[in-house]
């Protein structure tokens, strides 16, 4: 039985949402204050690359089950299930969560809550949010105690949106302890399909369920950097991490996943997630418990510099009038992505030093060039790599691990490649000739 639902806010993780739930046969409504997204949006067109959920978005606009708006009375009107799904980007010149959008989309949603609704928070908030939220909501709606918040945080990866939302590893839904209320009961009739496929659904708490997400995304950036710092431990031993990361892999309670060295993390969640938390912890009194995350953010920024300086040493001291070719400028492949990209920051710094950087992504380049515009950028692997110094590949796009090193070798100007993902075959590049280098690996 399909439910009339509304998702407030359509950007990455709103516009999944949407065209998901659609997927899963409910009637659905997005709602956006951009008037430029609603539009293209209605028009079947994503305003970012993500696989898969372009031909959803089609299918349901033209199956009539999903929609989009600017208007908050026809959401209102719409259903009396609510997804909040905005952004909460860190604040400008400090760690902590901009609010702003979440706080926007209650206040305009409550006024005209006249009757019974539940209002589900998906987006990533410092854990007290949503109780401060749910009271804000019932003191200006007109169905007052009758309006119900409740919190579902999502976990969804970017490249698998649409597969993790309708497939995910698990829900979690935090519900106010203090109001029982009906939360819980459309959760369990909105994602029946789910349940149906054994996905587990954890009912907490509101702050645990807030506090989940953010813990999660602080474990795997805490292993991304563990790894990373063991990256330098091997170089300095002559070890190689990729193996060594194999063999403590296989120990179950470590596992495989998230153990890549490289240039570290970045993206639109893991960084400021991280930092979010960090502060919040600070506010609640438990800084010190969470000083740990500080390192891991140190770490993490600490292998864009690394990598600036490896190259530096690799094109003969110094970075003045250097060539090098980049490739990947995504913050994960198969994504146009580049918000905190590690290889676009390294890019970007070598340029500012001097060097005559040319830049290759088989999908961002038009979002690099919004924020990155005085970098070169070329339109394949072999036009950037023409000349160059030193060629490194710093996001491991399918297409980077395919180059043939044979016929690379006669257009760079000398052959060095610095592989920032490891994502290369070291001895199909030596044995082409090459300088390999990758991170912790002798
Ligand atoms: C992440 C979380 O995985 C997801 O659960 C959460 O909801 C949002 O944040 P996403 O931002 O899509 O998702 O990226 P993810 O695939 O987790 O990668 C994050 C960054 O870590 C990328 O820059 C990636 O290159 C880097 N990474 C990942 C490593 O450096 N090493 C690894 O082993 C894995």
């Amino acid at each position: 039985m399909g439910h009339r639902i509304t998702v407030l806010g359509t950007g990455y993780l709103g516009a999944t949402h949407a065209a998901s739930m659609a997927e899963l046969g409910h009637d659905v409504l997005g709602v956006d204050v951009d008037p430029g997204k609603v539009a293209k949006l209605n028009d079947g067109e994503v305003p970012f690359y993500e696989p898969g959920l372009q031909q959803i978005l089609q299918a349901h606009l033209a199956g009539g089950r999903l929609r989009f708006t600017g208007s908050y009375a026809e959401a209102a009107a719409w259903g009396d299930v609510h997804f909040l799904t905005v952004g909460t980007p860190q604040k400008t010149g400090e760690l902590s969560a901009d609010l702003t959008a979440v706080e926007a989309v209650i206040d305009s949603l409550a006024p005209l809550l006249t009757t019974p609704a539940v209002v589900l928070g998906k987006s990533t908030v410092p854990v007290g949010t949503a109780a401060v939220l749910g009271a804000r909501l019932r003191a200006v709606a007109p169905a007052g105690d009758e309006v119900e918040l409740a919190w579902n945080p999502e976990f969804l990866r970017e490249g698998f949106a649409v597969q993790d939302t309708i497939h995910p590893d698990r829900l979690v839904l935090g519900v106010d302890a203090d109001r029982p209320g009906t939360a819980e009961r459309l959760t369990r009739e909105i994602y029946a399909q789910l349940l149906a496929e054994d996905v587990p659904l954890l009912v907490t708490d509101l702050a645990t369920a807030e506090l989940a997400k953010v813990a999660a995304n602080a474990f795997l950036a805490t292993k991304i950097s563990f790894i990373n710092a063991i990256a330098d431990v091997c170089e300095a031993a002559g070890a190689d991490v990729v193996r060594l990361a194999d063999a403590i892999g296989y120990d179950d309670r470590i596992g495989r996943r998230f153990l890549n060295a490289g240039i570290g993390f970045g993206g639109g969640c893991l960084p400021k997630d991280i930092r979010a938390f960090m502060a919040r912890a600070g506010e609640l009194g438990v800084g010190h418990a969470m000083a740990f995350l500080r390192e891991v953010d140190n770490v993490n920024m600490s292998r864009r510099a690394a990598m600036v300086e490896r190259t530096r040493l690799a094109v003969g001291g110094s970075l003045l009038g250097a060539r090098v070719a980049v490739l990947g400028a995504a913050f994960k492949p198969d994504s146009d992505d580049v918000r905190d990209s590690p290889a676009l920051n390294v890019a970007g710094q070598m340029q500012l030093q001097g060097a005559a950087v040319s830049v290759y992504d088989p999908k961002a380049t038009e979002s690099c060039r919004r924020v990155f515009p005085t970098l070169t950028y070329a339109t394949t692997a072999l036009e950037a790599c023409t000349r160059a110094d030193a060629v490194l590949v710093l996001t491991e796009w399918e297409e980077f691990r395919q180059l043939a090193p044979e016929s690379l070798a006669g257009q760079v100007g000398a052959r060095v490649v610095i592989d920032g993902r490891n994502c290369l075959d070291p001895a199909r590049w030596r044995a082409a000739g090459w300088t390999y280098l990758g991170v912790g690996r002798p």
